[in-house]
């Protein structure tokens, strides 16, 4: 009963979101009490077909022109949207266009199809096979299939590699990063990483307690700091002080700079680097090629660790030791650690501290949490802290649904698809974008309220539809680090919560997308020692 009620509620959703025509036909499809499929889109497709189903070129957004197509949206100057408003923009196409909109005309790559419909959202998900195909970071396709085949070879990893590669790789290297009982051995080097966070911080903020400006490069350090903890087994060094130029933490850290500041540039405007090797790209590849050689060094230093270690007990090893014991080839190993580090080295922390510095009664909330959680604040962080630690963690679910970190997912349709009631051809990126459906007053109750207690267990059953906000993404293709990713910050929030008050006394900050979405300014925090 519960389900059918669902499948109604569903139904209810879908036929108010979508074009009236399809009103007509979801109703006739879906609201028959012979539905038994458990997804409510099932059934659907076959009878979609035989109605009057609309063309691809049907479907509203921006014009392209002539020769430029609507890559000219992107260019400097003459465009009228920068790649850090791509916020912006999928919120505007929105209310421009609708639920779903179509951006076409972009130089070198295929068209963009936004959705805004958190139950077509659903089905899409629903649909993907055993290989879910997502169009990402164009650059490192091209660098790992095409400049560097020679070193990646028939399987390059998990990012940006599709199909069955995709799916032998992920298969051999998802274990030890998704097991809890794996993660788990990780809190206390994280800890270890995160207390000298905090004695930097101790180290580099002024006299009335007020951090510089440019925190935000701080918190990339440790965040750097963590993944090469986790991918490397090593320390980096990339909290130490007074780094020379030329020392190897430094040159990790502009390494990652680079890569966090550049990519959207090189994803998102008209990619001429396929065509010519510009000057960004030409640093790009040196710079992935310095990611390729500092992977190399310390795998190779952990093959020789581990050689020397007397026991192969699973549970005593590290996450890069269970590959290197399974794996004859340390290859993986390498290119594993690397998609690792380039997709874990920014973080949702600039985006949580700056939320938290700016919402006082929220933050005491989760200081009188920690104080019964931890009342000996010099205590090691277990499992079971965090485990209790549950307005915490609300609270960060919910700066990932209102400020979503991602600001989007996305998939490459690997067939042809109807959705919203028009005929997607196989080929398309179709974009799931999660900032806009996580803040949809239609599929989150009172939406506009920054609310973390909507996580709660107890929490009374508002509508929060499962699709609307997916930080981590969907599917067999989910984030392999969200484990990492979760520990990492409620360790760091952990730890300064219980013993800092944090403040912000400069003007608001508005969001913008780098390479993940973050606010755009100088974070210059208050860290007050309570
Ligand atoms: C708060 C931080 C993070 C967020 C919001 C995030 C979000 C995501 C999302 C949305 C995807 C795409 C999932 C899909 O296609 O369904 C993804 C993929 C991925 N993430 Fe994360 N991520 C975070 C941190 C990390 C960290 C720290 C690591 C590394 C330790 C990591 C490793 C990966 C990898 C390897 C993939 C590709 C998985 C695949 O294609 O098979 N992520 N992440």
């Amino acid at each position: 009963m519960k389900s059918l009620l669902r499948n109604c509620e569903t139904r209810h959703r879908l036929s108010q979101s979508c074009e009236p025509f399809l009103q007509r036909i979801v109703l006739r499809t879906f609201c028959s009490d012979t539905i038994t499929s458990a997804c409510p889109h099932a059934s659907s497709s076959s009878e979609l077909a035989s109605l009057s189903v609309r063309p691809y070129d049907e479907i509203p957004g921006p014009q392209p022109i002539p020769i430029l197509g609507n890559a000219w949206r992107l260019l400097p100057l003459i465009g009228q949207y920068q790649i850090s408003d791509v916020g912006k923009i999928s919120q505007m196409f929105y209310e421009e266009y609708g639920k779903i909109v179509r951006l076409s005309g972009l130089i070198g790559r295929p068209d963009l199809l936004f959705v805004y419909d958190a139950d077509e959202i659903e089905k899409v998900y629903r649909q993907e096979g055993p290989t879910p195909f997502r169009p990402s970071m164009p650059c490192l396709v091209y660098y790992k299939s095409v400049v560097r085949k020679d070193f990646f070879g028939e399987l390059p990893g998990v990012v940006g590699v599709h199909g069955e590669s995709w799916k032998e790789f992920r298969t051999r290297v998802q274990k030890p990063v998704l097991q809890p009982k794996a993660i788990r051995k990780y809190i206390t080097p994280i800890e270890v990483v995160t207390e000298d966070f905090i004695n930097r911080i101790e180290k580099i903020k002024g006299d009335d307690d007020e951090l510089p400006g440019d925190f935000d490069n701080e918190i990339h350090k440790w965040a750097l700091e963590c993944i090469g903890r986790v991918a490397l087994d090593v320390r980096l060094g990339c909290l130490g002080d007074a780094l020379s130029s030329n020392s190897e933490p430094q040159k990790i850290i502009d390494a990652a700079k680079f890569a966090l500041r550049n990519v959207a540039s090189l994803e998102l405007k008209a990619p001429y680097w396929r065509y010519i090797p510009t000057p960004l790209w030409s640093r790009y590849v040196r710079n992935m090629n310095y990611f390729i050689e500092i992977c190399m060094k310390y795998i190779d230093a952990a093959i020789v660790r581990l050689k020397n270690k007397n026991t192969v007990d699973e549970s005593d090893l590290s996450l890069v030791e269970q590959i290197l014991a399974k794996e004859t080839d340390p290859k993986i190993a390498y290119i594993f650690a690397l998609d690792l580090i380039l997709v874990g080295i920014d973080t949702a922390m600039c985006s949580i501290l700056y939320q938290l510095a700016t919402r006082p009664e929220e933050q005491e909330k989760i200081h009188q949490e920690l104080l019964q959680i931890l009342p000996d604040p010099s205590v090691s962080l277990t499992t079971s802290h965090l485990d209790q630690a549950i307005y915490m963690k609300a609270f960060i679910r919910e700066v990932f649904r209102v400020y979503s970190t991602v600001i989007g997912n996305g998939r490459t349709l690997q067939n042809d698809t109807i959705i919203c009631g028009y005929k997607i051809p196989k080929g398309i990126q179709v974009v799931f974008p999660t900032l806009v459906t996580g803040n949809m007053e239609e599929y989150v109750a009172d939406a506009k309220t920054f609310k973390p207690s909507r996580w709660l267990k107890e929490s009374d059953n508002e509508n929060l539809h499962p699709f609307a906000s997916l930080p981590y993404g969907y599917g067999a293709r989910m984030c392999l680090g969200r484990r990492f990713a979760d520990l990492e910050m409620q360790v760091l929030l952990a730890k300064l919560l219980r013993s800092y008050k944090l403040e912000y006394h400069h003007q608001p900050l508005k969001y913008k997308v780098t390479f993940m979405y973050a606010p755009d300014g100088e974070l210059k925090f208050k860290f007050i020692k309570r």
